[in-house]
């Protein structure tokens, strides 16, 4: 080998590792470990409970705030977006529960059992995709006006159910409840 061809060889070798380099700094950025993220135990959900002020979170609007480590979606859903989460029959659903800490035991994911209150307006969820934890993209993303991870094209609903593509389960819904009306308390 020519000291010419040798010099061609380790350019290359150099810009396909450092081509691969990037592509792998890029995933990692927007992949959030899962490890944990289902089940906090108790005692550190006691010392990270938060109070979220949703009084700027308008009608088809969406806060994303970080909790335990993790993106929190907070939306307000129109009339819409309730409507078509309700006309979902169960049977059409990928994933047939809940996934709400808030309701005991394995209930069913009707759109009633995903959201903060009962006429439907709140959804907070975890921002979090049930297959490898990229974060998905809100504000009517994907195929079902719910949010779509682009990592590998899971489609959720407008109430956050997994609808299509490789995710297993609904995005989880974390324990919330409104300490008045314009704050939220996550954990
Ligand atoms: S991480 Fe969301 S589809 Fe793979």
């Amino acid at each position: 080998m020519s000291h010419a061809d040798e010099h061609a060889g380790t350019r290359r070798d150099f810009l396909y590792y450092a081509t691969a380099g990037a592509g792998a700094v890029t995933a990692g950025a927007a992949i959030w470990p899962l490890v944990n993220q289902m089940n906090p135990s108790a005692d550190v959900l006691a010392l990270s409970s938060i109070r979220v002020d949703v009084s700027g979170v308008t009608e088809g609007t969406q806060l994303t705030v970080k909790w335990l480590g993790k993106p929190v979606f907070i939306r307000s859903r129109t009339a819409k977006e309730i409507e078509e989460g309700r006309a979902v029959a169960l049977s059409e659903l990928v994933d047939p529960i809940a996934r709400n800490e808030n309701i005991a035991g394995e209930a069913d994911a009707s759109d009633e059992n995903r959201t903060l209150d009962a006429e439907g307006k709140w959804l907070v969820m975890m921002g979090v995709c049930t297959h490898l934890g990229c974060v998905p993209l809100g504000d009517g993303a994907g195929e079902y006006d719910g949010w779509f991870c682009p990592c590998h094209g899971s489609h959720y609903d407008t109430a956050g159910r997994i609808r299509k593509g490789p995710a297993p389960r609904n995005l989880p819904v974390p324990p919330a409840e409104f300490a008045d009306e314009t704050t939220i308390v996550l954990g």
